[in-house]
């Protein structure tokens, strides 16, 4: 494939999914959380109607899975095929940071977040008092994780906003 057209391509997803990936799981995280958490069966109906839909899902999925793969190909492409003696040079080695440190809030954002969601939208009508304390666990655990996962995401913004200017 022409790398004159693929590589332009790809930053470009690259730079936009990315940015669509990092603000929605800023939003989420930081400002709708506690939210949900302080209007308590208000909040569950409204965890419980964003997994039903599914929209959301698959927005986090298409948007975390594209900055991925597209930043992993800018890496092999800047690295030359993962060469060793270009592996070695202060760039390469900022962006790796960044690209694992992104890799790390993808999964807590799919295997913590997601699943402390999907679990609260199969308790949301229970009713039962035990539910209902499990509920609102779930709840501070998103946005305990969700605190977490956006400490990396910023990491990784600033390895990726940097990784050109490190001496
Ligand atoms: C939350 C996830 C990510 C976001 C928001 C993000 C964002 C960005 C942005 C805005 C740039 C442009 C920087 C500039 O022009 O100076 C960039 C470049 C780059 N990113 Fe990421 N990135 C993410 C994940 C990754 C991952 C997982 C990798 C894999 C190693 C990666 C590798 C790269 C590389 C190699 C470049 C340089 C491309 C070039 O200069 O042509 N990124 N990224």
């Amino acid at each position: 494939m022409d790398m004159t057209i693929a590589y332009p391509i790809a930053r470009t997803l690259h730079i936009v999914l990315g940015a669509l990936w990092a603000g929605a799981a800023f939003q989420i995280s930081i400002l709708l959380a506690p939210v949900l958490i302080d209007v308590k069966q208000a909040g569950t109906d409204v965890i419980a109607r964003l997994v039903a839909r599914r929209e959301l899902h698959f927005f986090m999925l298409i948007a975390s899975a594209t900055t991925l793969f597209s930043g992993f190909f800018l890496f092999w492409q800047m690295t030359g095929g993962l060469q060793p003696t270009l592996l070695k040079t202060s760039h390469a080695i900022v962006y790796l940071l960044g690209g694992i440190s992104a890799v790390v809030a993808g999964i807590l954002g799919k295997n913590v977040i997601g699943t402390a969601a999907v679990n609260i939208a199969a308790l949301a009508h229970d009713g039962s008092p035990e539910s209902k304390v499990h509920i609102e666990a779930l709840k501070a655990r998103m946005k305990n994780v969700g605190r977490v996962a956006i400490c990396f995401m910023v990491f990784t913004l600033i390895c990726m906003a940097g990784g050109h200017f490190v001496p």
